[in-house]
């Protein structure tokens, strides 16, 4: 369905898990993380649930995230269950790529239809100072992994000041040398990503441009969500930035999110009141599960509101893990 402003929805982003085997520097503190109890976090059968009425309403794709989505038990085989649901014609997975490889097998059978993988760097010790954990090796034999199946893989990295800015052409050659769609995506001033400098999508396209070549802006639909995608030649895969400040794609916003714990979300950026888990549980019916969502829907605002100070008692305290990115 269309909400107020004329766009349709039809991509719901759910956070199966707020849990993480990472502590990223700009996403949790190393230590004393609080996550949700298991008795808050949905079901999976409350999650079908609700899916089977969120198609009703037109939504065809999902995005499985986290936290880290395979750290939560049976997460391939719901991914099978959503993929059997009539209307959805599409179910992704955003993961860190640690637990990847031994999840592929079991991810190709339940039918995935796309996987995007975080990496910010391709240097271990780097990768060990930002993630505060030692897995560079099992990520990149992950996104290796995958590139070598049908399903389209794409990397997303982050670009930071004074951190991997050196490394960013480096990790762009990945999209040169596997069919892989490498991402830049803008430090979003969410929880601890607040403190970092960004570096400019066109400051990057710059320095790609330079070292290879004239950047072809391609409009090939090549995922859900708010990416602008470029070609580059003899590179087998694309290039992509997410730019949420920089270049805000609110215009173009085609998704809601549900997290872990029962909150719909019509943006990512605003505090959400609306509990469907508490309303599920609380013995609400179908046709009222339905009003709700395209209540929801209907009123999602216009637009992000990051950096604007007199909206700071509306907009989402969580950080990302908790938002499901
Ligand atoms: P595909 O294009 O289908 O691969 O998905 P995607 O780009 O939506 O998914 P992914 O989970 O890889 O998200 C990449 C980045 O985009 C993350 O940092 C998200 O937080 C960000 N992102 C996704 N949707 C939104 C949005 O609606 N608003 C903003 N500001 N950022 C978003
Ligand atoms: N801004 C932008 N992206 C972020 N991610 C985590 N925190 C932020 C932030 N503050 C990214 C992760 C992952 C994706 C799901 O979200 O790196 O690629
Ligand atoms: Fe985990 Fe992603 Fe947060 Fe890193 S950014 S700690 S991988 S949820």
């Amino acid at each position: 369905m269309r909400d107020q402003y004329q766009r349709e929805i039809d991509y719901l982003r759910i956070s199966v898990t707020d849990r993480c085997n990472f502590r990223c520097r700009y996403c949790m503190p190393a230590k004393g993380v609080e996550f949700v109890e298991h008795s808050e976090i949905m079901t999976y059968e409350e999650i079908l649930r609700f899916l089977r009425i969120a198609a009703g309403t037109g939504i065809r794709k999902v995005k499985v995230t986290g936290g880290e989505p395979l750290v939560r038990k049976g997460v391939c085989g719901f991914i099978r269950k959503v993929r059997n649901i009539p209307g959805i014609e599409s179910v992704t997975l955003t993961t860190n790529g640690a637990l990847l490889e031994e999840h592929l097998p079991e991810l190709e059978a339940a039918g995935i239809t796309g996987i995007n993988v975080s990496l910010d760097t391709l240097d271990p010790e780097k990768f060990h100072q930002i993630t505060r954990c030692d897995d560079f090796g099992r990520v990149w034999s992950g996104i290796h992994a995958a590139a070598q199946t049908k399903i389209p893989v794409k990397v997303n990295c982050i670009p930071m000041k004074g951190c991997n800015e050196e490394e960013l052409a480096k990790i762009a050659t990945l999209a040169k040398e596997y069919p892989i769609t490498v991402r830049f995506i803008e430090m979003m001033p969410i929880g601890m990503g607040t403190g970092y400098a960004r570096i400019l999508q066109d400051e990057i396209k710059e320095l790609l441009e330079d070292r290879f070549g004239t950047m072809e802006l391609v409009d090939e639909i090549l995922g859900n969500g708010p990416a602008g995608y470029y070609k580059i030649e003899d590179f087998k895969g694309r290039i992509g930035f997410i730019s949420a400040v920089s270049h805000e794609f609110c215009e173009s916003c085609n998704r809601i999110r549900l997290t872990a714990d029962g909150i719909l979300k019509p943006c990512l950026n605003f505090e959400s009141r609306v509990n469907l888990k508490e309303e599920m549980r609380s013995g609400m019916t179908d046709e009222e599960l339905e009003r709700l969502l395209k209540n929801v829907i209907y009123h999602k605002p216009r637009c992000h509101a990051f950096g604007d100070e007199t909206k700071k008692d509306i907009q989402e305290k969580r950080r990302m893990a908790g938002i499901g990115g």
